[in-house]
């Protein structure tokens, strides 16, 4: 049975629309909802340019209610009915209530190569640490924040002459290869880590 898949984003979607152009064909699974935070979102328009139905949440009018914004994208998104969530540059931190019901069927794409470098700005920290070795990491979503279990990393050499927006952009050039690559595992039931080089 084709299972439906929800994309939460915040920004440009690159991701996005690299998981959309993959579930085509006899991949096990199909796009059902687009959902971003921030209605200028440029991947909303992406999405829709593709036929993905989408939905805007925002989450400032909810101040620091974080629940009545969960709540209200649980709402968002039921119509749509969605089996799996990826999230894919969500810049809102979720909480356990909302995450604990999608426990195992939610992925993260996250810019380091987990555990290392959870949280915000990991190129320029790879570069502060002087590391040989960067890249970006699946894994499944759990209350804490970057924290679940990995389902695949995409490596990335750190070069003498790297800025931080060389070295992002080489990684998001992974991202776009990795995420696809194990979502359509995820939902074939492989849980195997996949590593891309
Ligand atoms: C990516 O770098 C991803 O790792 C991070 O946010 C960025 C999203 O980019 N979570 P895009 O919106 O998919 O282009």
């Amino acid at each position: 049975m084709t299972k439906r898949v929800a994309i939460f984003i915040s920004g440009g979607g690159s991701n996005m629309v690299k998981l959309l152009e993959s579930m085509t064909a006899d991949h096990p699974a199909r796009p059902c909802v687009v959902l971003s935070n921030n209605p200028r979102a440029a991947g909303l328009e992406r999405a829709e340019a593709r036929g993905v139905p989408t939905e805007v949440v925002r989450h400032q009018p909810f101040g620091k209610d974080r629940d009545a914004f969960e709540h209200a994208i649980t709402g968002a998104i039921s119509e749509h009915a969605p089996d799996i969530i990826c999230l894919a540059g969500f810049m809102r931190k979720l909480t356990a209530g909302f995450v604990d019901p999608w426990r195992g069927r939610m992925l993260n794409i996250h810019p380091s190569l987990l555990p290392k470098y959870k949280g915000l700005h990991t190129h320029r920290r790879v570069l502060d640490a002087g590391d040989a070795l960067h890249g970006c990491t699946v894994h499944e979503v759990t209350p804490a924040l970057d924290d679940g279990p990995i389902l695949g990393q995409a490596q990335v050499l750190v070069l003498p002459d790297d800025t931080e927006d060389s070295l992002a952009a080489r990684v998001l050039v992974q991202e776009h290869r990795l995420y696809p690559t194990v979502l359509e595992r995820f939902v074939r039931g492989d849980r195997r880590q996949v590593l891309l080089t």
